[in-house]
């Protein structure tokens, strides 16, 4: 896809973001639209996404000055006021990723992320992921994120084409939930 710029979001960006975010919550998509994937928590506000991008970082993909994707990263500390994932880190130490607990690791969450609809399978997430590690401060050594068990494109897309792991599986109000981790450096794959 021509003419896609990577970079940290900007002020600017916060209503683009939350307009497609909204537009892919699993609640305003039809069953048929949710097999290209959905996303399951809702942003609060622009300012969550400043709380968000000052804390660990928000990518945008941009083409003509339109956000045509993104992807969120949070601290462990942020992320305890989301309950998913304050559920998801505490089975960090009873889940194992490349021989340790992951609560060994100083590990970030990745997520959520989200591309347009017109712009899926064009490598748009592949270009997130790499800025966004650019963006990942050294002291950080894993990255982990919660996919959805019934979405079944995010799951290829993060374990075939970024190379995520898929540690465990949990559940979590009814709903059932992959668990994946990642070296940062990421490890080559192919
Ligand atoms: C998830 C998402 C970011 C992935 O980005 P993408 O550009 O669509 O990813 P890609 O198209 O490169 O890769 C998806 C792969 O899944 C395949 N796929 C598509 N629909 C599928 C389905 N229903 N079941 C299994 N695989 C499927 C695609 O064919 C592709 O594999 P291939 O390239 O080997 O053929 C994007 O689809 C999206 O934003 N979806 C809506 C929101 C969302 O689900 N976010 C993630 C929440 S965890």
């Amino acid at each position: 896809m021509a003419n896609i710029i990577f970079r940290r979001a900007l002020v600017g960006d916060y209503p683009e973001i939350i307009a497609l975010h909204r537009q892919n919550l699993f609640s305003n998509l039809s069953e048929q639209e949710r097999q290209n994937g959905f996303l399951s928590i809702d942003f609060k506000d622009n300012s969550q996404l400043a709380a968000i991008n000052e804390d660990v970082a928000v990518i945008v993909a941009v083409q003509e000055n339109t956000v045509v994707g993104y992807v969120c990263a949070t601290s462990q500390e942020y992320s305890q006021q989301i309950p998913l994932l304050k559920y998801m880190m505490s089975l960090y130490p009873e889940t194992m990723f490349q021989r340790q607990p992951l609560s060994n690791y100083r590990s970030f969450s990745y997520g959520p992320v989200c591309v347009a609809d017109a712009y899926r399978g064009t490598g748009i997430l592949q270009g997130l992921f790499q800025a966004l590690l650019a963006q990942i401060p050294t002291s950080y050594n894993a990255g982990v994120c919660f996919l959805a068990k019934d979405n079944p494109r995010s799951l290829r897309a993060h374990t075939q084409k970024l190379g995520m792991e898929i540690l465990r599986d949990f559940e979590f109000k009814g709903k059932s939930y992959f668990l994946l981790g990642f070296p940062v450096p990421p490890l080559p794959h192919s």
